[in-house]
């Protein structure tokens, strides 16, 4: 249900956040500020390492000397924590991978950087997202 209450500010803070909402395509205030705090909502999950969900991407060159082996290595040892990967050979060299993942942030962040440190990967990068069980 939906709650309604007044919120005071100063004007020139007012007016960014105006132009926030005009920047980011927001249809009111109300939806604005419903992202924002689910934002941090978000953030805050991520700081104290509780159960979340988030997208790996990486690119990299599969010519690269045992990095596809590594790379799927890697992926068999966090396997509780990958739910889907998919792969798409972008063209003759490299390769995009999306995997998306869940378990606790500290794990799910280690993923990520130990496929952002391979030698041959060239682009890596993670969203943070929620289970959503904290989210309304
Ligand atoms: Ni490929």
């Amino acid at each position: 249900m939906l709650k309604r209450f007044t919120v005071s500010m100063e004007e020139n803070l007012l007016d960014d956040f105006d132009g926030f909402i005009k920047a980011h395509l927001y249809k009111s205030r109300s939806e604005a500020l419903r992202d924002l705090i689910r934002g941090r909502i978000i953030e805050k999950e991520w700081q104290e390492d509780k159960d979340v969900m988030g997208v790996i991407s990486l690119v990299y060159d599969h010519h690269q000397h045992k990095l596809q082996e590594k790379v799927t290595e890697l992926q068999h040892d966090f396997h509780s924590q990958i739910i889907s990967t998919t792969h798409v050979h972008m063209d003759h060299h490299n390769c995009l991978e999306v995997i998306i993942v869940r378990g606790k942030a500290g794990e799910v962040r280690g993923l990520a950087k130990s496929l952002k440190a391979m030698r041959g990967v060239r682009n890596a990068s993670l969203s943070m997202s929620s289970t959503g069980k904290d989210l309304h």
